[in-house]
């Protein structure tokens, strides 16, 4: 499938970006966004480069060592570009460069400077300007160069929260990249069912996993990739991945892929011969009940908080009905009991980022808006050293799925990867 096509967002996107944030700043301000860098990973050999999400958010320009300075003046509003200037030997060795001549058509900005001269041309255009706004901390690399340019500005203020909403929000342009990065996320999960058996290694279900998002044109994981058998799965952040998978042991995979920069974040949970165990079924069934319920509830107008309130309920219910929390339901949600076994939240924004940014409100309560997507992800995680009845030790599950929300309700954008025991089990069997 070539799907190279459907990963360009069209130019003017990125200049309405920046139209919107023009119309949110103050006359006679700046605003100043610095990539990324390359990072190292050993001598001479750096990791593969990932853009600054801002960055990349108001300029589609995916090279490093650059910047992007807005000025809105009382009359004028002008977009300039700062980047690493063309270097025919450098270029021979390293990758090509957009370079300065060519920066002003290409990206759709006023004027370009190289990033060598910014120390020198930053006072000149920011003359006369009262405000900066500018995120410190973020990228020391510019904060050096903004600190040689030695300007003082009358205010400094943090763009985030400004340009943070406006991603939280997805255009139709980024939900179509998105339900690309659901759909092939969902294959590698599909292909992950189909190739687990006994004895394989947590890695060489990760490789095929990562084979398949690459060859649908998705380079790279969105983060590192989870896949844990048997006990592992009660570790949240487990990534060694370099155990064998044990016959009669579930394992849980969350990986996503990230296409076109764009965040895909699946959780499956399936066992490791294809077919559950009493217990197993049981956690899992009272997982997938959590989930299915929190579906419903994660529309316009409700909150994460709204449907995670619901999650603990059943969750709670369902360990009580199975002798895995003893009490009265009502008092063993006041007492948190339910954190043993489930310590983390229900969901979170999906975008740029795995864990995009965007305002949440106390406890996850913010009002659910169209154009918003979220995860729901609950889990039950019940170590080998638990005090429970033996059959459910070293039981660990999650149910991850990616929402957008819309005027009809919310459209699952993961949902091709199944996760009805009948279906996982059926298509392990083939
Ligand atoms: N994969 C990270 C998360 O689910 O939040
Ligand atoms: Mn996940
Ligand atoms: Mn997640």
């Amino acid at each position: 499938m070539d799907l190279a096509y459907m990963a360009a967002l069209p130019q003017e996107e990125f200049t309405e970006r920046r139209q919107k944030v023009f119309a949110q700043m103050q006359p006679n301000s700046a605003l100043l966004l610095f990539s990324e860098i390359e990072k190292r990973r050993n001598n001479d050999c750096d990791f593969p480069f990932r853009q600054d999400s801002y960055f990349w958010y108001l300029t589609g320009f995916n090279e490093p060592n650059a910047a992007l300075l807005l000025i809105k003046t009382e009359e004028t509003e002008k977009t300039v570009v700062f980047l690493r200037p063309r270097d025919p030997l450098l270029e021979t060795w390293n990758g090509r460069r957009l370079g300065v001549e060519r920066a002003p058509q290409k990206l759709n900005v006023d004027e370009a400077y190289s990033i060598d001269d910014f120390k020198s041309e930053f006072p000149k255009l920011t003359e006369k300007l009262t405000a900066l706004y500018h995120v410190a901390d973020r990228h020391p690399w510019g904060d050096k160069l903004l600190a040689e340019s030695a300007v003082k500005f009358y205010a400094v203020f943090d763009w985030q929260p400004m340009l943070s909403e406006m991603r939280l929000i997805k255009s139709p342009n980024e939900i179509r990249l998105m339900q690309q990065a659901g759909q092939i996320t969902a294959f590698g999960h599909i292909k992950a069912m189909q190739v687990t058996r006994p004895n394989r290694f947590e890695y060489e279900i990760e490789s095929e996993i990562l084979h398949e998002f690459n060859r649908h044109g998705a380079r790279f994981p969105s983060y590192n990739s989870i896949v844990a058998g048997g006990d592992n799965a009660c570790i949240l952040h487990y990534t060694e991945n370099d155990q064998p998978l044990k016959d009669g042991d579930l394992v849980l995979i969350d990986a996503g892929c990230e296409f076109a920069m764009y965040a895909g974040d699946i959780t499956r949970t399936f066992p490791v011969n294809g077919k559950f165990t009493q217990p197993q079924r049981e956690i899992y069934e009272l997982v997938l009940k959590a989930q299915k319920r929190a579906i419903e509830l994660l529309v316009l107008g409700n909150s994460i908080k709204l449907a995670n309130d619901e999650v603990i309920r059943i969750k709670t219910q369902g360990l009580v009905d199975l002798g895995i929390l003893k009490g009265d339901v009502d008092k063993l949600i006041e007492e948190k009991a339910y954190r043993q076994f489930y310590m983390h939240g229900l969901g979170h924004w999906l975008g740029l980022d795995v864990h995009d940014v965007g305002r949440y409100d106390d406890e996850r309560s913010r009002t659910l808006e169209v154009g918003m997507i979220i995860t729901v992800e609950p889990g039950i995680y019940i170590s080998e050293e638990a005090d429970v009845p033996a059959q459910y030790k070293g039981i660990g599950v999650r149910i991850e799925d990616n929402l957008l929300m819309t005027e009809y309700g919310n459209k699952n954008l993961t949902a091709a990867a199944p996760k009805e025991i009948d279906d996982i089990e059926n298509l392990m069997k083939n």
